[in-house]
């Protein structure tokens, strides 16, 4: 079963299904059809295949050709419809795995996704979960799954966990140059996993067990989310020392050891680094442990918004104005910059905080002309053009997402008061107020 898995792949007979278009999957799609095999890409999203179908840019970081050129090939097909799993030799499931309103863990996507594949699921077949995912998950879910239909795990099916760690919207690092680890529920399973993700990755890691590489993407994040806690701890610090943390930051990155520079901002967002450490902390409440740094570095990322609202507040207050009634234009409302999304990014509370507080706030952000969520209420907003005449026409502008298309000087030249999350701007300029 194995060899034969193995000569498919090496020859390009496979056909990959891909479950979950999203950041992880449609990259991962594009991938695989560019290295001559054929993919189905499965979505349960009708709107997000028509999409695709369309040749709408989804991705703001994927070039239109990559899209194009997987159409033009013949081997990329998609569809909403499960029981195309019967023709695919290897099934990866790249969908959602959020926390819900109490930060617990929520599997729905991955267990709805197992449930689908399930009745199509035959012999010579590998699965593997790509979504971030506890300790535990991938052998409590899938293998319990295939088993379930009796289907012997690592004979008949093989099931792998290989985490994802793409990076949207990173120029040096791509689906493609990451290494990518594979571990397996046996060890036929792993070494079936690392043939399918050789062939479109250029370095693949073996990991021996499920339990350590799920664990590994758990660290590779809390250390992101810790780390991220510290700075913008050391940044409230500094500002109330009169010190410009990113003058400190720049200073201390001349150390050439010991020492990794991470930034302030004002909060944390996206799909990964405010969510997944939240995975370990409840598996380990399991286990009668806690995850004290894990919550103390959420408490404090959670603060960040509220912290910048105050320091618009007071910026205002120094300038004899209030935060009522103040027209506060936002740059950048994405969660990070160069993209264009804008799920859990922070400038959504700040935008809240600000009406709360009975401002009129407005936003510009190239990347994302609507902006369109609930949150503490709805916003339904649509993106002012940065000119001259929408910056000074502002009370106080209020730099959130630094992207690199956006003209700094203009917004220099014409803002009256700017608050900076980013350190895009020279502190001691009289109009600029670092937050
Ligand atoms: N976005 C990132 O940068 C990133 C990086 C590393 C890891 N991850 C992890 O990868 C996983 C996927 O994240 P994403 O950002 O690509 O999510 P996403 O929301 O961008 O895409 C997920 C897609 O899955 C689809 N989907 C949801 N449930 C489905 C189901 N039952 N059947 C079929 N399709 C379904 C959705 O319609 C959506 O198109 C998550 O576990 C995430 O933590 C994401």
């Amino acid at each position: 079963m194995l060899e034969n898995f193995i000569r498919r792949v090496q020859q390009r007979e496979s056909t990959i299904g891909i479950i979950g278009l999203g950041y992880v999957g449609l990259p991962l799609a594009l991938k695989f059809c560019g290295a001559g095999f054929t993919v189905t890409g499965i979505d349960c999203n009708e709107q997000r295949i028509a999409r695709i179908n369309s040749g709408d840019p989804i991705l703001s970081h994927l070039p239109p050709q990559a899209l194009q050129h997987a159409r033009a090939s013949g081997r990329f097909h998609t569809t909403h419809r499960f029981d195309a799993v019967d023709q695919l030799d290897a099934i990866i499931l790249c969908v959602p795995t959020p926390i819900g309103p109490h930060r617990e863990v929520d599997m729905s996507a991955v267990q709805s996704a197992i449930r689908s594949i399930l009745p199509h699921l035959r012999r010579g077949q590998l699965v593997s979960l790509e979504s971030t995912v506890y300790p535990g998950a991938t052998e409590e879910e899938l293998a319990t799954a295939i088993a379930s239909r009796g289907l012997a795990v690592g004979r008949d099916v093989f099931g792998v966990f290989s985490p994802e760690r793409e990076d949207p919207g990173n120029t040096h690092f791509h689906t493609g140059n990451i290494p990518k680890l594979v571990s397996g529920i046996t060890p036929a399973c792993r070494d079936a996993g690392v043939i399918l993700y050789s062939s479109v990755v250029e370095k693949v890691v073996r990991v021996e067990s499920l339990r350590v590489a799920e664990m590994a993407k758990m660290i590779e994040n809390t250390f992101r989310f810790v780390n991220i806690g510290l700075v913008n701890e050391l940044k409230m610090i500094a500002d109330g020392m009169g010190i410009d943390i990113w003058e400190a930051i720049r200073a201390a990155s001349t150390k050439p050891f010991g020492y990794m520079p991470f930034h302030p901002g004002p909060g944390l967002g996206g799909h990964c680094i405010p969510v997944d450490p939240f995975y370990l902390t409840w598996k380990a409440r399991e286990h009668g442990m806690t995850t004290r740094f894990i919550e103390l570095a959420g408490e404090i990322n959670g603060g960040m918004p509220a912290w910048v609202v105050g320091k618009i507040g007071t910026a205002l207050g120094d300038r004899d104005k209030l935060i009522h009634g103040a027209r506060i234009l936002l740059i950048g409302v994405a969660y990070k910059k160069n993209i264009e999304d804008t799920r859990e990014s922070p400038a959504l509370e700040i935008i809240q905080r600000l009406r709360e507080a009975k401002a009129v706030v407005s936003y510009s952000d190239p990347y994302v002309p609507n902006l369109n969520v609930i949150r503490g209420g709805r916003i339904d907003m649509a993106a002012l053009p940065l000119t001259p005449e929408t910056v000074s026409a502002a009370d106080c502008v209020v730099v959130v997402t630094d992207h690199d298309s956006i003209d700094y000087e203009l917004i220099q030249r014409h803002a009256s008061l700017i608050v900076d999350t980013r350190g895009r701007f020279f502190p001691g300029s009289p109009n600029v107020v670092g937050a």
